[in-house]
C-alpha cells in the first residue's frame, strides 16, 4: 500500500487500518483503499485545527475512545452529498399517487407518519414535505401528517434544521416551488433562500445512528433510506432491512437509493417501481 506524504502529516498503513475498522464500529461505514485519500483530506482538516503533530497522535484520541472526539470525527469522515428532489421519479410517484392512496388507508386515523432515515443537510426531508403539501393542500389543517428526519451526523443536521441553502441549490426546482416554499435574501444575504415555516413545521429532526436502537415506535406510512446502505457491508444492510420492515405499517413502503437493492430481502417485499418496495398487507 502506498503511504500518503504531506510535508507535515504522514498516514501509515497501521493508521488507516484502525481508522477504518473504527468507524466500522461506530458508525458501520465501510471504508476501503480507495477511500484513503479522501480520509486522508478529511481528517487532515482536524489533526490540523487540534495542532497535533501527527496522524499518529490523532490516532490515540480516538483509541482512548474520547466522548468529546467522536462526533468531530464522524462528522469529517461522512458523506452528505444530496440535493432537491434527487431521484425525482420518487416524489413524481409521491405526488401523483402514493400520498393520495395514504388518504384513503389511513381514512380512520387521520394520520400519515414519514421517516427519512439519512437525511443529511435536509433537501431529501425538504422535498418530502413539498410533496406532501402539494400532494394534500387540503387536508393539511385537519389530518396529523409529520415528517422526522435522522441522520448521525450533527454538522448537517443543524443546517437542515437551519433550513437555508444557497440560492443555486434551489435552481432546478420549479418556480412555483420556489416562491411557495422559500423566503428569498435570508438577512443580508440576497443569495440564500430559507425553507418556509410551512415546511418546516411538518419535519423533526434528530440526531440518530441507524446502527444503535431506534427510539421510534412507528408504524410509518413511508420510510426513506436512500443512499446510505451503499456505505454499509451487507450484514448490517440485511439487519437494518428487517428493522425497517418492523417499523414500517401493513402495506408501507421503503424507498432506496438509485444503486441500492435488498438482496435478500427483497422477499419479504414487493417491488412496486424504481427502488420502490412495498411491504405487503399480508405478511408473507
Ligand atoms: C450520501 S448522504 C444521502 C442523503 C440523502 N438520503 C440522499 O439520498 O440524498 C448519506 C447520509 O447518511 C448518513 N449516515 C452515514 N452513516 C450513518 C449511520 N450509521 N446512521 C445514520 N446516518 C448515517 C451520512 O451522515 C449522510 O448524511
Amino acid at each position: 500500500m502506498n503511504e500518503i506524504r504531506e510535508p507535515a502529516y504522514r498516514l501509515t498503513d497501521d493508521e488507516f487500518r484502525f481508522i477504518c475498522q473504527y468507524v466500522y464500529d461506530i458508525a458501520g461505514i465501510v471504508l476501503n483503499d480507495s477511500k484513503r485519500e479522501m480520509v486522508y483530506r478529511r481528517l487532515t482538516r482536524i489533526v490540523r485545527e487540534r495542532k497535533l503533530s501527527s496522524f499518529s497522535e490523532y490516532c490515540q484520541i480516538l483509541k482512548q475512545n474520547d466522548e468529546r472526539e467522536r462526533p468531530y470525527f464522524i462528522n469529517a469522515i461522512t458523506t452528505n452529498l444530496t440535493s432537491f428532489f434527487r431521484e425525482k421519479h420518487h416524489f413524481d410517484f409521491l405526488i401523483d399517487e402514493e400520498l393520495q392512496r395514504l388518504i384513503q388507508k389511513n381514512q380512520a386515523q387521520k394520520r400519515i407518519r414519514i421517516w427519512c432515515s439519512a437525511s443529511s443537510t435536509g433537501e431529501e426531508p425538504y422535498s418530502i414535505a413539498i410533496s406532501v403539501c402539494e400532494a394534500l393542500k387540503s387536508y393539511l389543517s385537519s389530518w396529523d401528517i409529520k415528517i422526522l428526519a435522522t441522520d448521525i451526523d450533527s454538522d448537517v443536521l443543524a443546517k437542515a434544521k437551519a433550513g437555508i441553502y444557497d440560492m443555486h441549490r434551489i435552481e432546478d426546482i420549479p418556480e412555483t416551488y420556489k416562491s411557495t416554499y422559500f423566503k428569498r435574501g435570508i438577512g443580508q444575504n440576497a443569495n440564500q433562500v430559507k425553507a418556509s415555516s410551512q415546511l418546516q413545521n411538518l419535519i423533526t429532526f434528530k440526531q440518530l445512528n441507524l446502527l444503535h436502537e431506534w427510539p421510534m415506535k412507528g408504524p410509518f406510512d413511508l420510510i426513506f433510506c436512500r443512499n446510505v446502505i451503499i456505505y454499509f457491508d451487507k450484514a448490517t444492510q440485511q439487519d437494518l432491512f428487517a428493522r425497517y420492515y418492523e417499523l414500517l405499517s401493513p402495506g408501507g413502503l421503503l424507498f432506496l437509493g438509485h444503486s441500492e437493492n435488498l438482496g435478500p430481502f427483497q422477499k419479504y417485499f414487493e417491488n412496486i417501481g424504481r427502488t420502490i418496495f412495498r411491504k405487503p398487507i399480508v405478511k408473507v
